[in-house]
């Protein structure tokens, strides 16, 4: 009990007070040759790994974030509507394609800031409790969407599920523009993740055809 209680309670500093037992990495992670942390070294750069293993230095941001010219539900222009420089054509295609086949998606949450992180995991463990909120929501500095390559997709409903017309379209369709579906259902051992048909990570279309294949996370396309 008072072991559960002291964990409980560096948990609590380390989101309240902005990851002080977060690993960061003394190289200069704007320099795209560097950005892979760890042991993963080899691998190019969209096909990084950031799960609860692998982190992202606190002031790592990618390179050219720009806002695709796709639909988003929030109509203003904010940090999360950005992407990185290299998946805007990707993400364009993908969006223009789905609707050409009669599938209307919009972009919900792409990029954000390790401080845009924190205030939503922070958010979501006040709102739902920090158990549900470790399920879905990375901790700042690691959390894919501090990458730019990934993005949050909804549909006019605002309602993304397994089952719906968009979720399903994006399910079979996303790795043709070289995204994978990041936490697929049943690899939550895996992932460490729950499932989300609506969080997209661009991988290149050579690994993405790879993943959806084989029905496999990119952990173990990584070997990781
Ligand atoms: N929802 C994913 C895991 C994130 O927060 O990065
Ligand atoms: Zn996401």
């Amino acid at each position: 009990m008072i072991i559960c209680l002291f964990w409980y309670i560096i948990d609590y500093i380390d989101v309240k007070f902005g990851g002080t037992n977060i690993k960061e990495s003394k190289a200069d992670l704007n320099d795209k040759d560097k950005l892979v942390q760890g042991k993963n070294t080899d691998v190019s750069t969209e096909l990084v790994l950031v799960n609860k293993k692998y982190s992202l230095s606190k002031n790592y941001k990618p390179e050219a974030l720009t806002i695709p010219n796709i639909p988003f539900a929030d109509g203003t222009e904010n940090e999360e509507n950005h992407v990185a420089g290299i998946i805007i054509k990707p993400i364009e295609e993908l969006v223009n394609t789905a609707k050409q086949e009669g599938v209307i998606l919009l972009g919900n949450s792409a990029y954000r800031s390790y401080k845009s992180q924190k205030d939503t995991y922070s958010d979501r463990v006040k709102s739902d409790g920090r158990k549900l909120a470790n399920a879905y929501v990375a901790k700042p500095g690691f959390s894919e969407h501090q990458t730019g390559l990934c993005i949050d997709m909804t549909n006019e409903d605002r309602y993304f599920m397994k089952g719906t017309k968009e979720a399903d379209w994006l399910g079979e369709n996303a790795y043709r523009f070289g995204f994978i579906i990041r936490y697929p259902e049943g690899k939550k051992s895996i992932t460490d993740i729950e499932y989300e048909p609506w969080h997209i990570r661009y991988v290149g279309e050579k690994a993405a055809k790879y993943i959806y294949d084989n029905g496999i996370t990119l952990e173990e396309y990584l070997g990781k």
